[in-house]
């Protein structure tokens, strides 16, 4: 496996700051929007998910990482598939092997993922009933949050990730142990799993077992270490969210440091729209006097450029609007 080895910030907080939302009360909904103000990242609890579901899925997961790597190469491929090292096309690097997969309602009637996995019926059942499960919980905690926005209807954002059509992915991701860390050569450094990067789609879900690692990135540009807790759901702000509420949520910067001793094991559902979803500002959620702050684009069309960049890049960037502000100073 290549090894990314670099000094990066560590961080400055001991204590965990992530907010935690209530699923079985609905005045959390208020919480659920500050969250996505200021970190654009919380954990749910109370979400209703079958503990035994999650425990099946991760055991075939780990049953799958464990294969030999003739074996998993065998469903290597791109967009989907199996990968090691390398993510995406464009360079980037890290101490992880993954395995994504295709979780769209259209992706095909029976399994869900047809191609990918020849055989073992439990983890194709796993990932089928998972997949409907956390789709569900995104759609409720899309719900609560439209109705802290004071939005109408209430399925204004969830309708987007719930359509047959909608482009959804399943990501698996194994982080070995790895043996540079605490040795002398390392010299303390850390080691990259996964590297900084937000997501692109509207919103994401994780679950990892109790492997510590990721670290969510705050607004005064400090990294704070993110608990890990294997019965509760993580969610981040994806980038398509942050531009439909005109920045008003933040699409967060996260990471992965590998670990010297144990393995980590996630499974992150990225709830993306329709390719032909349009992306813009929700008018509704706009004053007369706020300025659009992003030029509207497809899912389809920023999909193609996220896939054409580095994991790092501001992607929105190119889709930032210049304010009239600004315009007039550059007519001067
Ligand atoms: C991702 C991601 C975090 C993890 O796959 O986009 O942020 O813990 N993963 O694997
Ligand atoms: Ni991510």
């Amino acid at each position: 496996m290549a090894v990314l080895s670099k000094q990066v910030a560590v961080p400055k907080f001991g204590f965990s700051p992530i907010p935690v939302i209530d699923m079985s009360d609905p005045e959390s909904k208020h919480a659920l929007v500050k969250a996505c103000e200021d970190f654009g990242f919380f954990k749910v609890i109370n979400h209703g998910i079958s503990a035994e579901l999650v425990s099946v899925l991760e055991h075939e997961t780990v049953e799958f990482f464990s294969l030999p790597k003739s074996e998993k190469t065998l469903v290597a491929g791109y967009p989907f598939g199996y990968g090691n090292s390398k993510i995406g096309r464009n360079g980037d690097v890290g101490w992880v092997e993954y395995l994504l997969m295709n979780a769209s309602l259209d992706s095909g009637s029976g399994p869900l993922f047809p191609s990918l996995l020849k055989s073992p019926g439990t983890f194709r059942n796993a990932l089928e009933e998972y997949t409907t499960s956390v789709r569900k919980m995104t759609c409720d905690v899309l719900e609560m949050i439209t109705d802290g926005l004071g939005i109408n209807p209430r399925n204004t954002l969830s309708k987007l990730v719930s359509d047959q059509n909608t482009d959804s992915i399943l990501r698996l991701n194994h982080y070995p142990p790895c043996p540079l860390i605490n040795k002398k050569t390392n010299c303390g450094k850390n080691v990259i799993g996964f590297g900084e990067h937000t997501d692109p789609q509207i919103i994401s879900v994780l679950r990892s077992n109790n492997t510590s690692g990721l670290q969510i990135n705050l607004t005064d540009g400090s990294w704070v270490s993110v608990p890990p807790d294997h019965s509760s759901f993580f969610f981040n702000v994806g980038d398509s969210l942050q531009v439909m509420t005109n920045g008003r949520f933040k699409s967060v910067r996260h990471r992965v440091l590998a670990n010297g001793d144990k393995s980590r094991v996630s499974m992150i559902y990225f709830a993306g729209p329709s390719l032909t979803q349009r992306i813009a500002p929700l008018t509704c959620l706009m004053d007369n006097e706020d300025e659009m702050l992003y030029e509207e684009f497809t899912w389809s069309e920023y999909r193609n450029s996220a896939y054409n960049s580095r994991l790092s890049d501001n992607r929105l960037q190119q889709f930032e609007r210049k304010t009239t502000n600004s315009n007039t100073l550059l007519n001067d």
